[in-house]
Order: C-alpha cells, then structure tokens, then sequence
C-alpha cells in the first residue's frame, strides 16, 4: 500500500487519497460567476481521482479579485453556480475545498493570456487597490491605498461571510489564501507592511490581521469540516517575512483551530530570486509540520508518483498540492495509483479503460444535477 493513496482525516471529513489539485486561477469568470469552464475543467479532475479539489482563489470582495475575470463570492447570487460544480464533485467521491482571498495590492491586473499587462484602469474595468501600506507592488501595479481600522474590520467580516456562502455551496473545506503577496501577506511581511499602528511592526502585530480572519472564519465553519491556510514559508529576500516566523505563525494556527497549514512560498516581492525546481518547497513544509506540530501540506514542482510518495514516506508533509501537473493530466491519480502498484477507484463510465482490476465508483443518478 502507497501512502499516496492512503485515506486523510482532517476533523469529520476523509480525503480519499493524498493527492490535492492545488488552488488555480482560471481568469474565466465574469462578475465572480462561476461558468461551466469551471465545471468541465474541476469536474475532470473530481473524475480524475483526487482526493480533494480546491477551487481557485475566490474574492470575498470585488475589489480583492487580482484581475476582473477572478471567481468571487462576495454575494449570495454566487452560491448556485458553485453548488453546481461541488455536488458534481462530491458525486465522484472527491472532497470540494475553496481558497478564499483578497489580492490587496497585487488586484486590478489583467489575465495572463491578453496582450495588456500591469495594471487595469479603473476606466477599463479596474478600480483602486488596498493593502497594509501605500507601496506598489512594482511600478506596473497600482499604488494602494493604506486600509483604515475600519478598511480592516470590513475584511474581517468579508472573509466570514465568503465562509456562510462557501457552506451554503457545499464546500467541505475552506483555505485562507495567506500566501504569494495577496493582501494576508502582505501584512505579514516587514516589507509590505509599513504601519505604525496595532497592524506594524512587531511579528505579533503583523500576524494579527491573519489570526483575526481565522478566528472570524472559525467561528462561522462547522467544527466538524476542516480550515486550512495557506502561507508563503519566505519572501526569498533579506528582511522579509522568513521560514522561522511561518514555523512560529503555525504554531499559532494551531492553537487557533487551523487543521492544515498549505506551505506554499514568495510572490510578494517582484525582484526575489527563487531557486525553483523539484521539490524545492518541502523543508519549509517539513519545518511546519515538525516544529510547529501541526499538519503540513508541501506544492510546487511536484510531477511524479515516486517523488509525491517520497515526500509522505519521509514524513515531510501529510498532503500532496499538484498544480501544473494536473492541469497537463487530469488523470494523474489513476496513472499514479498503476505507477506505485497500488489501486484507485475509477468511474464506472471509464472502467473499460482500466489496465487493471480497479475498484469501481459507485453508479451516480445525475438526473437531478441540471436543476
Ligand atoms: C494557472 C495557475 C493559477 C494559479 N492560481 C493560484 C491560486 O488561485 N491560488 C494559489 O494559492 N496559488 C495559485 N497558483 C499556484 C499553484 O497553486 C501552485 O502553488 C504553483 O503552481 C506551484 O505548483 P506546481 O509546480 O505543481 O504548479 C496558480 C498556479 C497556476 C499554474
């Protein structure tokens, strides 16, 4: 038996396998909608055989999506579509997960794939950014605007009603987005966050606002369904946020009810070098999960079976994120579990194509899911 495909409880809920589709934006949503690109692309990898899904960076307001295409749920007019896809999730077998997020600085740019890059005006379609100072990102990116007291108690309670609607649509799992410069990290790194107030300065001031999300989210998420939050271990760069303050910020989490930090790393400096290639983020997550004693899921650059099952059998991290990897193959899990000599489920519809005896899933009724 792999550890790969053995079970994880996380409180009430059992990922069928370690192996988790990493949050991705997909640019393709329209006033934060989600739209049947999100049900065919997510629905493929719930078919796929991943034992959870976390649906892409979801704006808890609009002026916290990073480009005018992002998927929010800010409103509860945004709970129908996103019901559609996690009960189409849910049917595979496959938990349904959402990151929720606020971009701060690093809001109002284009997609990827337009020809216009940096930042949209606001008489295009963009609008005015917040973040912990009034610091650009880089010189392409609007300046924001420091967010008041009152700035911060409202996206307080933004991220704990995009927690009401995430329930209400079915999601199983929530992870705070509290990596890569989007505006959680941005408070938490010297660098971004100039303030003077309760909000600056010292370790506990900047790990304030985190906590204070957590805790506003915590207490409006079923205790028996699991919170994670992801983390960037290091800005990669002399005087930033660094790997011994995410082990000491973890430690934190979980005392604060988080059942797994995400360690994910960079994205709030534009000029960071960052010596990326296989494996290249699990000691940091191998930190958390020993120093800080709490489970730790490691991402990036993680593309083969033997490596993904190294990872666990080393005791470096409890969950496998794959991103890149799963957007080539969605049906990575299937070919892992005949690469690692162990068995996954596959859909009844597919089961012709097994090369092995592989269990079957459960025969679904989707007569109902057009409704
Ligand atoms: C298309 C795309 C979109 C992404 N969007 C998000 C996102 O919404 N939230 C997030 O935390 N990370 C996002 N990431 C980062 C991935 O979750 C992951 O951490 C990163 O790609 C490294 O993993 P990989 O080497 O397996 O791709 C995105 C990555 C890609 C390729």
């Amino acid at each position: 038996m792999s550890i790969l495909f053995s079970p994880l409880k996380l409180r009430g809920v059992t990922l069928a396998n370690r192996i988790a589709v990493a949050p991705m934006c997909q640019y393709s949503a329209e006033d934060g909608f989600a739209n049947d690109w999100h049900l065919v692309h997510l629905g493929s990898r719930a078919v796929g055989g991943a034992g959870l899904i976390i649906f892409e960076a979801s704006a808890v307001l609009p002026q916290g999506r990073i480009s005018p295409q992002d998927l929010g749920i800010w409103k509860d007019e945004h709970i129908a579509p996103l019901s559609r896809i996690t009960r189409f999730i849910e049917q595979q077998g496959v938990v349904a997960g959402i990151q929720l997020a606020h971009a701060g600085r690093k809001a109002s740019v284009w997609r990827p794939w337009e020809e216009q890059q940096g930042r949209v005006e606001p008489e295009q379609g963009g609008w005015h950014t917040d973040a912990p100072s009034a610091i650009a990102f880089d010189p392409s990116y609007t300046t924001p605007a420091a967010l008041s007291i009152d700035g911060i108690k409202s996206v307080i309670q933004a991220f704990a009603d995009a927690t009401v609607r995430a329930h209400k649509a079915g999601f199983k799992l929530v992870e705070i987005h509290a990596a890569h410069g989007y505006l959680l990290h941005q408070f938490l790194s010297p660098i971004s966050n100039q303030r003077t107030d309760q909000y600056g300065g010292s370790f506990e001031n900047r790990v304030r606002l985190v906590l204070e999300v957590v805790a506003a989210v915590r207490k409006v998420w079923p205790q028996d369904l699991p919170l994670l939050v992801r983390l960037s271990a290091t800005d990669w760069i002399d005087g930033g946020w660094n790997a011994d303050e995410t082990v000491a910020l973890s430690r934190l989490l979980r005392e604060a009810e988080v059942d797994l930090v995400d360690v994910s790393s960079g994205g709030n400096i534009a000029s960071a070098s960052i010596p990326v290639g296989p494996g290249y983020q699990t000691k940091f997550a191998a930190r958390v999960k020993h120093e800080a004693g709490i489970a730790s899921g490691t991402v990036g650059m993680i593309t083969d079976p033997g490596q993904a099952e190294h990872i666990l059998r080393t005791e470096q991290a409890d969950l496998v994120l794959m991103a890149r990897e799963l957007l080539r193959d969605p049906y990575w899990p299937l070919h892992a579990a005949d690469a690692l000599h162990d068995a996954t489920s596959w859909a009844p519809q597919y089961m012709r194509a097994t090369s092995r005896k592989s269990p079957q899933r459960p025969t679904v009724d989707y007569s109902d899911n057009s409704k």
